[in-house]
């Protein structure tokens, strides 16, 4: 599994830095918009927090009606998230899903707020090829993460850990080859409290 040495030493200080998860109304509205999708299809199950840190957002979507499981590799996050919302459920593990807990779990939907910017390139694939394999046709993802104008891939100076930003359509690419097709995607472009872009991107798995 992987460890996150840098998010166990800074996690108090994540916590009292980011009490809200959202710094901006439209990182609220593209979660409820996927808390939303997902209500909304056909499919019922439970929905990975994948990278759930502290445990918001987690929180949010369960309130929203959803079955949620937050999932991370600091064992600090996550001490943090369970002290938080105690009546929730937390397991360690990291995106590629391996713990004895999630291996055979088949969620209807994950949400990956700015954790996969800390899987390196050589890793994604494999992450997204997993997810493929356990949700269902039409299940939904939705990734946040840093982004760039250029095209492709780039480590940056993440205050925490090593992270990657990625172009939107290098995002989607990676998800259309693991068979997620784009729905829609949202960018945000750098202000004071954001030195780079951002994307949120959902996808749907597709049904072949
Ligand atoms: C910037 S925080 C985001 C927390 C939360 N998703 C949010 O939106 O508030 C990134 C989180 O991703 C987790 N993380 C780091 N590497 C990961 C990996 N390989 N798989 C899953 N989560 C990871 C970190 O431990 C940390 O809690």
């Amino acid at each position: 599994m992987v460890t996150q040495p840098g998010y166990d030493a800074l996690a108090d200080l994540y916590a009292e830095m980011f009490p809200d998860p959202y710094l901006t109304p439209l990182e609220r509205h593209a979660v409820a918009t996927f808390a939303e999708t997902v209500r909304r299809s056909a499919l019922r199950g439970i929905v990975l927090d994948v990278g759930c840190g502290t445990g918001g957002v987690t929180a949010d979507l369960t309130g929203a009606g959803l079955e949620v499981v937050g999932v991370d590799p600091s064992v600090e996050m996550l001490r943090i998230a369970r002290a938080g919302h105690p009546s929730l459920r937390f397991v360690r593990d990291d995106a590629r899903l391996r713990s004895d807990e999630l291996r055979t779990a088949t969620p209807i939907a994950i949400i990956a707020r700015f954790s996969l910017i800390h899987v390196p390139p050589s890793e994604l694939r494999t992450v997204l090829d997993v997810w493929s394999e356990r949700i269902p046709p039409g299940g939904t993802v939705l990734i946040a993460c840093q982004t760039t104008d250029t095209p492709g891939e780039a480590e940056f100076d993440h205050a925490v850990a090593p992270a990657w930003r990625r172009h939107p359509d290098h995002l989607s690419s990676m998800l259309a080859e693991s068979g997620f097709d784009e729905v829609w995607r949202m960018i945000s472009r750098p202000d004071a409290d954001h030195r780079f872009p951002d994307v949120h991107l959902a996808a749907h798995r597709r049904r072949s």
